[in-house]
């Protein structure tokens, strides 16, 4: 086998935005290779082929999954087929890395977990912004204590895009709403810091098809009595930034999500300001930890384990349901507000 020969091979389910900047990463990762893309049409199978020099070219899901060419697979379309693709992937002995969020439910994400289990396969949510190098930095200067003691966390994810009915972000058939699309980043941040959440409050604004929120603002408690305050947005243009916040000083994550940079405020002493920057577009960060975790037959990434997707799909389930808005598991759905 030569060296061009090596490495995990990968196939793309989808072939829309971020499935594009998914490849780009993927050329900066080591021993990691694309050799399959399905589509549900052939065209933009060819389309997206060509474009990122990927051989094996199907007009089908299922097509992709009998390919015996690929190890595992990253699920890249809207919210509401990440359950179904990753089953059919999962069953077909693929390991899969899915989009986040997970799936659109707890129910969803509990299948999908005992699908991998029972396959014994390796599955991940791409919860990215884990892996980049900034973020991690961030996770080692709180663990070391430098900002003393860990009592809160706040981040907030929001971007303005022009509303637009039949946008994947405004769809409640596309799984579309705020909280899931762009609200899953806080929480997990949250998540990373406090453990299990108690969710203490939650105020939300809607689409005018009331189907989906728009801004969802949060308040929680984790396990370690730490509390966050969490907000995300489609319709305003939000800072983007995460705070940890200690007795002895705080940690600035400027755009939390994507983030390069860290800023660390010792309480009396001059910021320090630490750059990491990606080697090329933040994705080849997570596309590693999966090489390690199959390289080492691990079934999850111990930095977004499964009981951690289970707990993000149930606390946004108790902040949709306590608006009253329910995507039911069976066609995911959005039922109007009253
Ligand atoms: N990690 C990140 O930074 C990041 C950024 C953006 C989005 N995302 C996540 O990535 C996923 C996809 O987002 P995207 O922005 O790439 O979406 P997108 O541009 O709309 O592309 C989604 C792709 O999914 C496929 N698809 C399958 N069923 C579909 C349906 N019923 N309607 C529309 N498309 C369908 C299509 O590919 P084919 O037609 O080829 O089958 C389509 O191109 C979402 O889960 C989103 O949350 C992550």
């Amino acid at each position: 086998m030569t060296q061009e020969d090596s490495g995990t091979r990968w196939g793309v389910v989808g072939t829309g935005a971020i499935a594009h900047s998914f490849l780009e990463g993927l050329r900066a990762a080591p021993s990691a290779r694309v050799t399959a893309v399905g589509s549900r049409t052939r065209s933009r199978a060819e389309e997206f082929g060509r474009a990122w020099d990927v051989p094996n070219r199907y007009g089908s899901y299922e097509e992709l999954a009998a390919d015996p060419e690929v190890d595992v697979v990253y699920v890249a379309t809207p919210h509401p087929w990440h359950h179904p693709n990753t089953l059919l992937m999962l069953n077909a002995g693929k390991h899969v890395l899915v989009e986040k969020p997970m799936a659109m439910n707890a129910l969803q994400v509990s299948e999908m977990m005992a699908a991998a289990r029972a396959n014994d396969r390796f599955l991940m949510e791409a919860m990215w912004t884990r892996y980049l190098p900034a973020p991690r930095l961030a996770r080692e200067l709180v663990a070391d204590g430098a900002i003393g003691e860990l009592c809160s966390v706040s981040a907030e994810f929001g971007i303005n895009v022009p509303y637009n009915p039949d946008h994947r972000l405004f769809n409640a058939d596309l799984g579309g709403g705020a909280l899931l699309d762009l609200g899953v980043y806080p929480l997990a941040l949250a998540s990373q810091y406090l453990g299990e959440l108690t969710v203490v409050g939650a105020t939300r604004q809607l689409s005018p098809d009331r189907m989906v929120d728009t801004q969802t603002t949060v308040l929680v408690r984790g396990e370690n009595g730490v509390s966050a305050t969490l907000g995300c947005a489609s319709r305003t243009a939000l800072p983007n930034r995460a705070v940890l916040a200690g007795t002895a000083g705080w940690i600035e994550l400027p755009a939390f999500w994507t983030a390069s940079e860290l800023v660390l405020h010792r309480q009396g002493r001059e910021p320090e300001r630490f750059h990491r920057p990606f080697r090329a577009n933040g994705y080849e960060y997570e596309i590693e930890e999966v090489t390690r975790c199959l390289a080492a037959g691990e079934r999850q990434s111990p930095d977004m384990p499964w009981a951690e997707s289970a707990r993000l799909a149930v606390v946004m389930d108790q902040i949709r349901d306590a608006g009253g808005l329910v995507y039911s598991p069976a066609n995911v759905k959005a039922v109007p507000l009253g």
